[in-house]
């Protein structure tokens, strides 16, 4: 089976991009081995403090963020790092040609139940004008250079794409290696099955309300079949699910929080997740534009996000767009 950088350099990735990669797999060992020792490790649980995104830290999404930070800032590749745990960005090396934005621990209501979790990573370009701080990390998802998630569950998987569709690796532990197990991930144009958080019903949009009320339906419905529904918690774990069997995963405007009527962020879960469904044949969208598309004005930014199967992302924008 083939190793990462034989792959990387096959599949003509830039030099500086795959010392980077490189980077980011040792990383995702690292974050790998501790969770694998979970208990025993001593880190699970939660800290004291509030995260940026108002959230209560595990002592997991620290020990992640502080990982990724010093392993990449050693890289002098790397320009600047930005992630869901910090409020700005962390400076790395001013000659660096590459920006890393993250999540490093998605999923952390997981960490102490022994579930799936993952680290979800977007490097863009780092822009050759005078910009600086955040304004650097401020570019559309079209703009980004690789985009991929590490999937902690009974395997880890690297998965990942560079624009020349979604490669997956898996971490043999036995020689402490990431190899190539699935060459081009293909997204099924139609599914039967949806993500959801089903709890936020009440709070969802009625074009919202009125498309899951026609998949519970079923085949006496509208839509003349039965859907079945998965929501694991964890965004890597869910859009791992899509990317590997199809599916339709949403996690959509929410009225609870009228300053924040978004949950997922569009620098570290919204864009790398919406390049990898579209480089594996799906759909990424907000209810409103493209994902890749959003010119961003702040690094923690929120957005709705519908991604998966096409025909089914597509169906759910008619209802979105009062067509149906
Ligand atoms: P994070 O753990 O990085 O803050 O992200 C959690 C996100 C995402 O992974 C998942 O899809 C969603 O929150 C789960 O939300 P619910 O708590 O509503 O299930
Ligand atoms: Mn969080
Ligand atoms: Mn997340
Ligand atoms: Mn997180």
């Amino acid at each position: 089976m083939q190793r990462l950088i034989p792959t990387l350099r096959r599949d003509h990735v830039e030099e500086g991009l795959i010392s980077v990669i490189n980077t980011l797999q040792i990383c995702a060992k690292e974050i790998s081995f501790r969770l694998h020792q979970g208990e025993l490790a001593g880190v699970l649980g939660s800290t004291l403090d509030e995260n940026i995104q108002g959230e209560t830290q595990k002592k997991l999404d620290v020990l992640a963020n502080q990982l990724l930070k010093d392993i990449l800032l050693e890289n002098s590749h790397i320009r600047a790092v930005a992630s869901e745990e910090e409020e700005g960005i962390v400076d790395g090396h001013t000659t660096g040609d590459y920006l890393v934005a993250f999540d490093p621990l998605d999923g952390s209501s997981n960490i102490d139940i022994n579930s799936m979790v993952g680290t979800i990573f977007s490097v863009l370009p780092a822009p050759k004008d005078d910009r600086q701080g955040v304004d650097l990390f401020l570019q559309p998802g079209t703009n980004q250079l690789m985009a991929g998630y590490v999937l902690y569950g009974p395997s880890t998987m690297l998965v990942f794409t560079t624009g020349n569709g979604v490669r997956v690796f898996t971490l043999d532990q036995k020689v402490g290696e990431f190899l190539l197990t699935d060459e081009d991930l293909e997204i099924p144009a139609d599914t039967c099955e949806f993500a959801i958080n089903m709890s936020n019903y009440r709070h969802w949009q009625p074009q919202m309300r009125a498309y899951i009320d026609d998949l519970l339906a079923g085949d006496t419905g509208p839509r003349c079949k039965n859907f079945n529904m998965r929501w694991i918690a964890a965004m890597v774990a869910d859009v791992h699910r899509v990317l590997c069997r199809g599916g339709l995963f949403t996690y959509p405007w929410d009225c609870r929080m009228p300053n924040k009527p978004y949950k997922l962020r569009l620098m570290y879960e919204g864009n790398p997740m919406a390049w990898l469904v579209e480089q594996a044949g799906g759909v990424a969208h907000t209810g409103e534009q493209r994902i890749l598309d959003i010119e961003p004005t702040d690094i923690h930014q929120r957005i709705g996000v519908i991604l998966g199967s096409a025909n089914e992302v597509n169906t759910c924008l008619e209802y979105l767009q009062g067509s149906q």
